[in-house]
C-alpha cells in the first residue's frame, strides 16, 4: 500500500548492493512512495553489484562515492543538487563494514589499521556526511537524515565484534550533529536500530543466522525484516515526524526490552535436554 509520504520529496541513498539490502528496499519504497533519489556506493560497490537494475526500476541518477572520502562527498552532494535543481530533502547512511570481521581477527587480536578503517567507513563517514552536507547547505529546512545501527552499540553481542564500537559512535555522532542541524537548520538526525537481516554486511557477522533465530523467538513481534525497516524509514523521511530527532530508534519487533522468552528458553532447555542424553550416551 502507498500513502504518497514523500511526494514532491528528494533524497539521496547510500548502500544499495544488491536487492537483499536495506537500502535496496529503501530506494523502492521510497519512489513508490512519490520521492526521486540519487543511488550512491563506492565505484567498486557498484561495478560488482546490481544498483544499475535498481537504478533503472527507481529511475534514479547513479553518483559513485566512496563515504571515507570528504571530496567525494563534495562532489556527491554538488552533483545531486544540480541534478535536483536544489536541496534534498532526506540522506540513507546505510553503510557498515568491518575489516576485522573480514579477515576473521577476533575482538582480542584486532589489527588497529583495520579498526581504525572499519570505524572509518561504518561512523566517521557519517560525520563526514553530515558535516559536509551542512557546509554546502545541501538538506532543507525539517530534511531528515537516518543511519542504519546495531543493538550491540548498548550491549554485548560476542560475534559482533569491532562494529559495536562503531555503531556507538554512529549513534552519538546522530545525537551530537543532531543538536547542532536541528537548531540551526530544522534538521532531523536519528539512528534506526534494526533486527539482525540477511544481506550481504548480515552474513558477515560471526553465528548470523543462529543468531536471527534467537531474535526472532526473543521478539514478541518477530524480526524486522528489510521490508519492515524500510517502512520505518520512510516515516522518518517523511513530515509525520518532524519533531524526532537524536534519537536511536528500535525497530526490532520489541527485542531490546525483553530479558526472557518463553519461545527462546524451551529451545535452550530441548538442547539441554539433548546434552544430558549424550553425556549419558559418552558416559555409557
Ligand atoms: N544486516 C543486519 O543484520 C543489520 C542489522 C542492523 C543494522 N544493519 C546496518 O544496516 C546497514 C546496511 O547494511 P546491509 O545489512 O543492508 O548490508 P549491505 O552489505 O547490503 O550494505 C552495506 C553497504 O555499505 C557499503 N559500503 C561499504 N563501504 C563503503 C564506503 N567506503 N563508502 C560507501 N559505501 C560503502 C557497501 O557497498 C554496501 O552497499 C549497515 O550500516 C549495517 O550495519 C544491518
Amino acid at each position: 500500500m502507498t500513502y504518497n509520504l514523500l511526494k514532491g520529496k528528494k533524497g539521496i541513498i547510500f548502500g544499495a548492493l544488491n536487492d537483499m539490502s536495506i537500502a535496496w528496499k529503501v530506494a523502492e519504497r521510497a519512489v513508490e512512495e512519490g520521492a526521486e533519489i540519487v543511488l550512491t556506493n563506492t565505484p567498486l560497490a557498484i561495478r560488482m553489484g546490481d544498483m544499475d537494475k535498481l537504478a533503472e526500476k527507481t529511475n534514479a541518477k547513479v553518483i559513485p562515492a566512496d563515504a571515507t572520502s570528504v571530496e567525494d562527498l563534495e562532489n556527491l552532494i554538488k552533483e545531486s543538487m544540480a541534478h535536483f535543481g536544489g536541496q534534498v530533502d532526506f540522506i540513507l547512511h546505510s553503510i557498515g563494514m568491518s575489516l576485522n570481521v573480514r579477515k576473521n581477527r577476533p575482538y582480542d587480536d584486532l589489527n588497529y589499521d583495520y579498526m581504525m578503517k572499519s570505524m572509518d567507513i561504518s561512523a566517521i563517514s557519517f560525520h563526514k556526511l553530515l558535516q559536509t552536507a551542512r557546509k554546502l547547505d545541501a538538506i532543507s529546512e525539517w530534511g531528515s537524515v537516518v543511519a542504519l545501527s546495531y543493538i550491540a552499540a548498548q550491549r554485548t553481542f560476542f560475534g559482533y565484534n569491532e562494529m559495536a564500537e562503531a555503531k556507538a559512535m554512529l549513534e552519538s555522532i546522530a545525537r551530537s550533529f543532531g543538536y547542532i542541524y536541528g537548531r540551526d537548520k530544522k534538521i532531523r538526525i536519528n539512528t534506526i536500530s534494526q533486527s539482525p537481516t540477511l544481506t550481504t554486511a548480515g552474513q558477515g557477522i560471526k553465528g548470523m543466522s543462529d543468531l536471527i533465530d534467537f531474535s526472532e523467538r526473543m521478539s514478541p513481534l518477530g524480526n524486522a525484516s528489510a521490508d519492515d525497516c524500510a517502512d520505518y524509514c520512510l516515516v522518518m523521511f517523511s513530515d509525520l515526524t518532524r519533531k524526532v530527532t537524536m534519537q536511536n530508534l528500535f525497530h526490532d519487533g520489541g527485542f531490546s526490552q525483553v530479558g526472557m522468552s518463553w519461545r527462546a528458553m524451551n529451545v535452550y532447555s530441548m538442547s539441554l535436554e539433548d546434552m544430558k542424553n549424550n553425556m549419558d550416551k559418552i558416559i555409557d
